[in-house]
């Protein structure tokens, strides 16, 4: 057999989906895991979302069932324009600032095909979302790391973030919210971080997928500090509750969005069309608000549930009340080093001996050692807590 790339043989799998496999074969097994592993969201999509989409199909089975141009449906590009407008006083030109992508993933890739040369390095934060990295590789681009750390609440250090930079940097990319902290970007650190671009003239890569989804404080609209160098990569996945849909989008300057579309013409050609048509939905004000009303509720009290159990079972766990997104980053160092454990071991321990699923932190950088992500929305309150409660059995029986 001819051998595979050097390249993608060097890639890491990502622990989320190995994680995802491991829960689907204690699923095959009967096992009920109680699960706070994947950032799925437990709730269904919105039903007059799911309504809309089958009449759609129903009605209209050629249009549905077709290629729409690769920036996307142009009613759907207005209507995000429309959002953004309402939510951040954002102005976009729907036909040159914004494509629509097949989720964030698709976006952050494309993304960092059309911004980075080979060797160009892009900072991120340690930890931080588990794609970055990778992505950054396999545009050919070096990541570089800058370590931040719960006694800051995960905000980056800006003169550490100065010293980063090199002739060879060109963007900075994180999330905010972040996964898997939660922290929310502090205004003054964000304005620190957009000086440093403008001094250096990089580009930044903004993910706020989980803009919506803020507990405490206030989401910082990346666009509106530095509009000629940020692009954003957005999902339907998180506040709508679609992620197997597959749709998101970019928006940036047109220079930057042009290149970002004429490389998805040659990788998905388009996203998905029915998708297209669910998000036209969601993002009708009334809809939309409804969910978002609903969802933050809900998530609010289990991220809650979670945090309070986490104090109460694991005393000596680091752990973050986080503002946003859908996780608790709880560093549990305390006990693997008295254990000689480590994260990725705990993870599949957890799975096999007490059927709760978790995401190792190593797999979101070297400073996520010794943590577990746990996510809070997939789960109602009781299993929360009995979740954490079966964690800290597994770390005192061990
Ligand atoms: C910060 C962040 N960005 C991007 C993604 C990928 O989202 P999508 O489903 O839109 O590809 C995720 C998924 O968990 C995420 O947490």
């Amino acid at each position: 057999m001819p051998s595979v790339s050097n390249f993608s043989r060097s890639l890491p799998g990502s622990p989320i989906r190995k994680m995802l496999k491991v829960i689907a074969d204690a699923r095959a097994r009967g096992i009920d895991l109680i699960k706070f592993s994947a950032g799925q969201p437990s709730l269904p999509p919105d039903e007059e979302v799911v309504e809309f989409v089958i009449s759609y199909l129903r009605e209209k089975p050629c249009e549905t069932s077709s290629y729409t141009p690769t920036q996307g449906l142009r009613e759907l590009r207005e209507l995000i324009a429309m959002d953004l407008e309402r939510y951040a006083r954002i102005r976009l030109d729907p036909e040159r600032e914004i494509t629509v992508t097949e989720g964030a993933s698709e976006g952050m890739l494309i993304t960092m095909m059309a911004l980075l040369d080979d060797g160009d390095e892009a900072i991120i934060f340690d930890p931080s979302y588990v794609s970055y990295p990778h992505v950054i590789r396999i545009a050919r681009g070096r990541p570089i790391y800058l370590p931040v750390s719960i006694e800051d609440g995960f905000q980056p250090d800006v003169e550490r973030l100065k010293e980063l930079v090199t002739p060879r940097t060109k963007l900075i990319f994180f999330a905010t919210p972040d996964n898997p902290t939660g922290r929310i970007l502090d205004g003054a650190v964000a304005r620190a971080i957009v000086d440093i671009a403008r001094d250096h003239d990089l580009w930044l890569v903004s993910d706020e997928a989980y803009k919506h989804l803020i507990y405490e404080g206030e989401h910082v609209w990346m666009a509106k500090l530095a509009p000629e160098r940020t692009v954003v990569l957005n999902t339907f996945s998180k506040d709508p509750a679609m992620t197997g849909w597959r749709l998101g989008y970019v928006y940036g300057p047109e220079e930057a969005v042009a290149e970002i579309a004429k490389i998805k013409q040659y990788v998905t050609l388009c996203s998905n069309t029915l998708a297209q048509i669910a998000a036209m939905k969601y993002l009708e004000p009334e809809v939309k608000d409804r969910v978002l009303e609903r969802t933050i509720k809900i998530y609010k009290s289990r991220r809650d549930a979670m945090y309070e159990a986490v104090r109460k079972y694991l005393p000596e766990a680091g752990a973050y009340k986080s503002p946003g997104a859908m996780y608790l980053f709880v560093d549990l160092s305390n006990y693997l080093r008295r254990l000689g454990l480590d994260d990725e071991t705990l993870a599949e321990r957890l799975v096999n001996e007490k059927h709760v699923a978790t995401i190792p932190g190593s797999g979101f950088g070297p400073h996520g050692r010794n943590h577990l992500r746990l996510t809070f929305v997939s789960e109602p309150e009781e299993r929360i807590a009995e979740g954490v409660k079966r964690i800290a059995e597994l770390l005192e029986a061990s």
